[in-house]
C-alpha cells in the first residue's frame, strides 16, 4: 500500500527522507523562511495563530524527547493548534497492558485529532501507524530507523548558512550503526548535486551497508574513516557531529568511552576546520562536542534546534491546510 503521496507534494504523513523531491525541499525551505520572518513582528504572531485554530495535534512519545516534543508543541500552539499529548506513552499509556501501535492508533484516531506526531522505540513503528491512520502520522524517530523532520530541519540550517545545497562535502561522525538522524539526512542530502559524504566513525559503529549500497546505486560519492577525525576535518563544508547511542547499543564487549576519545571536537579540532563552515549536532550531546567551541561562528547546534519549531511549522501547515 502506498502510505504516502508525492504526487504534488501533497504528503499524507511523513515517515521517511526519502519522501522528498528537491522541488519540494526548495518551496519548502522557502515557506519556512516566511514563517521564520513572519513570527519576528507581533502582527505576524497573530497571522500564524489563525492558520491552524481548532485543529488539535496529538503528540505521541514512546521514547525520551526534549527538541521534537516541545518544538512540535510549540509550534503547533504558535500556529493556533490544540496539543494533547503524554509525558512517557511507553509507561502510561496502555502499550504497558500490551496494546499494539496499530490499536492505539485507531483508538486514538476516533477521538479526530488533524495529526498524530510519533516517537517509538521500533524501526519502522511510524509506517506501520500509517498504514492504519486516518490522519496523518508524522515520524518523530523510530527506533533506529529514520527521523525526517530532523533532516528538514538540519538541511534547512545547512542551506540558511551556506546558502547552496550543492557540491558540499559533508563530514558525518559518531554512531552511524544506531543514529537515525544521520540516516535521515543521509538520505536527504543525497538528492543534491554533487553531495560527496566522509563517514567518519569508530568501526563498529560504522555506517550501515543498506545506506552505502544507496549511495552507491545513486552514484553519490562517500569514503569511510575509522581511526580519526583530524585527516579529513579539514575538507568540510558541514560537520554534523552526532552521540554515540548508548541506549541502542547491546554489545557489552563495546567500551565506549574508550571508541569516543579520537571523535571529539574540541579548539584544536575547530582550528583545522574552514573558516566558513558549520558545525552541526542534532542534540542531546555528551562528550562529543566540547563546550569550549560553542561560541565559535561555525557552531551551529542551537540554531539547528531553534530552526526546528519553524521547520515544524511550516510542516503542520503544509500537511493540515
Ligand atoms: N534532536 C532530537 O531529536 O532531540 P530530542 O531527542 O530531544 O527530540
Amino acid at each position: 500500500m502506498d502510505i504516502y503521496s508525492t504526487r504534488k507534494n501533497n504528503f499524507e504523513h511523513i515517515i521517511k527522507s526519502q519522501q522528498f523531491s528537491t522541488e519540494f525541499l526548495h518551496q519548502f525551505f522557502y515557506k519556512v523562511s516566511q514563517i521564520q520572518q513572519q513570527f519576528k513582528n507581533p502582527t505576524g504572531q497573530v497571522i500564524l495563530r489563525q492558520k491552524l485554530a481548532n485543529k488539535i495535534l496529538f503528540n505521541l512519545f514512546y521514547e525520551p524527547s526534549t527538541r521534537t516534543r516541545y518544538s512540535f508543541a510549540a509550534a503547533a500552539h504558535h500556529m493556533g493548534m490544540q496539543v494533547i499529548g503524554t509525558e512517557n506513552a511507553k509507561h502510561f499509556s496502555s502499550a504497558v497492558k500490551g496494546e499494539s501501535i496499530e490499536d492505539t492508533i485507531k483508538v486514538l484516531c476516533g477521538y479526530h485529532p488533524d495529526a498524530i506526531v510519533l516517537r517509538h522505540h521500533e524501526i519502522g513503528a511510524a509506517e506501520r501507524a500509517a498504514a492504519v491512520s486516518t490522519v496523518p502520522i508524522i515520524n518523530a524517530g523510530d527506533g533506529a530507523g529514520q527521523h525526517p523532520t530532523q533532516a528538514l530541519l538540519d538541511v534547512y540550517t545547512i542551506f540558511n548558512r551556506l546558502k547552496t545545497l550543492n557540491n558540499l562535502t559533508v563530514l558525518i561522525g559518531g554512531d552511524l550503526a544506531n543514529g537515525r538522524t544521520t540516516r535521515s539526512l543521509v538520505y536527504l542530502l543525497a538528492k543534491f548535486k554533487g553531495t560527496n559524504f566522509v563517514f567518519c566513525s569508530p568501526e563498529p559503529l560504522k555506517m550501515l551497508p543498506d545506506l552505502k549500497e544507496h549511495l552507491e546505486e545513486n552514484e553519490v560519492s562517500y569514503i569511510e574513516i575509522f581511526d580519526d577525525l583530524h585527516k579529513v576535518v579539514g575538507a568540510a563544508d558541514v560537520v554534523y557531529w552526532t552521540r554515540i547511542q548508548k541506549e541502542r547499543i547491546t554489545d557489552p564487549e563495546l567500551d565506549i568511552d574508550a571508541l569516543i576519545q579520537k571523535f571529539v571536537i574540541d579548539k584544536q579540532v575547530l582550528s583545522l576546520m574552514k573558516p566558513y563552515s558549520v558545525l552541526m549536532h542534532p542534540l542531546p550531546r555528551n562528550r562529543e562536542i566540547s563546550v569550549e567551541v560553542d561560541d565559535d561562528i561555525r557552531a551551529a547546534y542551537f540554531e539547528q534546534a531553534s530552526n526546528g519549531m519553524y521547520v515544524r511549522m511550516a510542516l503542520l501547515e503544509s500537511l493540515l491546510k
